[in-house]
């Protein structure tokens, strides 16, 4: 705890000394979240770090989180020092929609209209008509639908898969997936409600179909941390990253919060509902970053950066 603290100070004196601000996601760690509360920085999902990012008047963004949301405030502020904890911090839906295959796949359908989850890299952005978030993504397909349009979803099924449903809109999908998510286990949650028949289900539109057709509120990190807050239950079965476990414990400081089982059966987990990548945001390697920002920060190509642009604004311009 000392080193922590000792970490901080010396952190909280960088960001000042370099005219820096920290923008970290729901996910990473306790200690990350409360140095950018501590640090007059910001915690959110990945729609409003994008737009905070944009908006900030420091001119270096640090951002804590995964390689996807650095690239975003890269690509919507191209005249700041994007520096990242580690660049090695990356998403399976990212990795699981390579650009290469992903272009044949839109190329193979022209009919479509393309829509991406902001969980892809720069070049697929570049390839898309909209950037979504799972914030706004249900609103961004309603309206296209109701334009007429058919689309073609990537990387993540499984939201695609929800999206659908609620809609009714025609969706191709790439077939992705959010390892954290995909191991929440229905039959688990099941076994889980018996013994906390009063609790309310919390789920993030990542996790497979059978476990979205339990949840009471289904959502993006920022509307399940309203839903903790906002739902009467006093427990509540969270099935998403327990990195969010820290800003629901404080907004909702007297309610008891559960994690959702992943497997079942005795089958082990993998990623046991905290993502790897979110998980290599320490404070040893913020410091760093500051520090000495080489292997740090992003760069965009600035050809793709201007095509990725725009369907990223589309989505901030859909609902500012
Ligand atoms: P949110 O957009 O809900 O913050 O989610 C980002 C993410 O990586 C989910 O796994
Ligand atoms: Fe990607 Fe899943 Fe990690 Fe989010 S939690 S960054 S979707 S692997």
């Amino acid at each position: 705890a000392v080193q922590q603290q000792e970490y901080k100070q010396r952190i909280k004196s960088l960001l000042k000394e370099k005219n820096a601000v920290l923008i970290a996601h729901y996910y990473t760690d306790p200690e990350i979240q409360a140095l950018a509360e501590e640090s007059g920085g910001f915690i959110s999902d990945s729609l409003e770090m994008a737009r905070f990012g944009k908006n900030a008047e420091q001119d270096t963004l640090i951002v804590a989180g995964v390689k996807f949301m650095g690239e975003t405030a890269k690509i919507l502020s191209p005249e700041k020092t994007v520096l990242m904890p580690t660049l090695d911090a990356t998403c399976s839906l990212d990795l699981g929609c390579p650009i290469k295959e992903f272009d044949e796949f839109c190329s193979a359908h022209p009919d479509r209209t393309v829509v991406v989850y902001a969980n892809t890299s720069a070049a697929v952005k570049a390839r898309a008509d909209w950037v979504v978030t799972s914030s706004i993504a249900l609103e961004v397909v309603e309206h296209l639908d109701s334009q007429g349009e058919k689309i073609l979803w990537g990387p993540d099924r499984h939201l695609g898969n929800y999206i659908a449903k609620q809609t009714g809109a025609d969706m191709l999908m790439w077939q992705g997936e959010c390892i954290v998510h995909d191991e929440f286990s229905a039959k688990a949650l099941l076994d889980m409600k018996k013994v906390y028949p009063d609790a309310a289900i919390l789920v993030h539109p990542e996790s497979p179909a059978s476990v979205v057709e339990m949840a009471d509120a289904v959502g993006s990190t920022s509307q399940l941390i309203k839903a903790a807050q906002e739902l009467p239950n006093q427990q509540l079965i969270v099935a998403t990253d327990k990195g969010i476990f820290y800003k629901m414990q404080q907004l909702a400081p007297g309610k008891t919060f559960i994690e959702a089982p992943t497997g079942g059966n005795g089958a082990t987990c993998r990623s046991c509902a905290h993502c790897p990548w979110m998980a290599m945001n320490g404070l040893g390697a913020i410091e760093n970053a500051l520090t000495d920002t080489s292997g740090h920060e992003i760069f965009v190509d600035e050809a793709l950066r201007e095509k990725a642009l725009i369907p990223l604004n589309r989505m901030l311009n859909f609902k500012a």
